[in-house]
């Protein structure tokens, strides 16, 4: 039986091509700044961003660690949605490591967080009482948000209210190019507003290993010394960054193909007994539904879906993500939606 294996973009496997380049990779001592292969993939992320410099870092949960390690002291707050990566699936590295404070506000269905919600969470500089507010957190696109995909006008607002009250703004932008593709704007447009932005090479771009933080030259440097803290400088790295470069230059384009497969794939959920979903909300690669009361939990729903070849993804009681990626076609969609059909029905014999 063919697996089609829906659960994450990060199951991906390298291309022929990645598997060569690495394979060929000129390498040097990376802590050194002497590879030049990881040397070129930072200069490549970089323009791609619009940033000046960018550092390679092991993972995006590091990525992430190291923008915020960067950002803020101990003690200092970091504002974030409640349902962020950053929030709910790191370990609650940057409070473990850093003693930053995470303030979260609601996360819209959309992926945004309310203005007006950031701004009352902003503390007064002033009082003792309070930690101090350094950074907004955002994710673009948001993963627990279905995929969902922040604007370049609503980044501008949230640049316009952070410098209100001098504060740094943060992307997660693990799927950055999953957000420019849907959009059809460059990644550059949707990075212009934030101070730094952390992407990931591992996921929809199907490099083995990889991630990259991307701001000024001065953060950028700042970045680099936290990563060493982290244990995160890598020695001849340019034998992964070597798959990253392959991976900026050939798998963007393709991206628009992850999205219309998750699009076919809500299109075909949507109408089956027991499914909770708009497809009209899938912008991108990440579908999350939910499961009606009188439906089968998803863990039920995940395991028999799971005996026709299929593998989902169990995000909550009621609630199943599926994601989309390269070596996913069509007919792995139309398999997986026979398999929910069967399950589905099932359920109501
Ligand atoms: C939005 C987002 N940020 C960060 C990460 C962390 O990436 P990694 O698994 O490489 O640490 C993920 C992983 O899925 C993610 O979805």
């Amino acid at each position: 039986m063919r697996i089609v294996d829906l659960r994450s973009d990060t199951v991906t496997l390298p291309t022929p091509a990645m598997r060569q380049a690495m394979f060929d990779a000129e390498l040097g001592d990376d802590v050194m700044g002497e590879d030049p292969t990881v040397n070129r993939l930072e200069a490549m992320a970089a323009e791609r961003l619009g940033k000046e410099a960018a550092v390679y870092v092991p993972s995006g949960t590091m990525a992430n660690l190291v923008c915020l390690l960067s950002h803020c002291a101990r003690g200092e707050e970091a504002i974030m949605g409640h349902m962020a990566h950053t929030f709910l699936f790191e370990a609650g590295g940057s409070a473990a490591v850093g003693s930053i404070h995470p303030r979260t506000v609601p996360n819209q269905i959309d992926g945004t967080l309310d203005l007006d919600d950031v701004e009352a969470a902003i503390r007064d500089p002033n009082n003792a009482h309070y930690p101090r507010t350094r950074l907004i957190c955002l994710e673009n696109t948001h993963n627990r948000c279905s995929g969902a995909v922040l604007t370049p006008p609503y980044m501008a607002q949230v640049r316009t209210l952070a410098n209100r009250y001098d504060l740094k703004i943060h992307l997660d932008g693990a799927r950055i190019f999953n957000a420019a593709t849907a959009l059809g704007v460059t990644a550059a447009a949707l990075t212009r507003d934030v101070d730094s932005v952390s992407f990931c090479l591992s996921k929809g771009l199907s490099a083995p290993v990889g991630s990259l933080v991307c701001g000024s030259a001065e953060f950028v440097w700042e970045a680099r010394r936290q990563r060493k803290v982290l244990g995160g400088g890598m020695r001849q790295a340019g034998v992964l960054a070597a798959a990253g470069i392959v991976a900026l230059e050939t798998m963007v384009d393709r991206l628009a193909e992850d999205h219309a497969n998750a699009r076919r794939l809500a299109e075909g959920l949507a109408p089956l007994p027991g499914i909770v979903l708009d497809p009209a909300r899938i912008q991108t690669n990440i579908v999350i539904f939910d499961l009606a009361p009188g439906a089968p939990p998803a863990a039920g729903v995940v395991a028999g879906m799971a005996a026709h070849g299929v593998k989902m993804g169990v995000v909550g009681p009621r609630r199943i993500r599926a994601v989309t990626h390269y070596g996913i076609g069509t007919d792995d969609i139309d398999q997986a939606l026979a398999a929910a059909s069967v399950v589905l029905e099932e359920s109501r014999a």
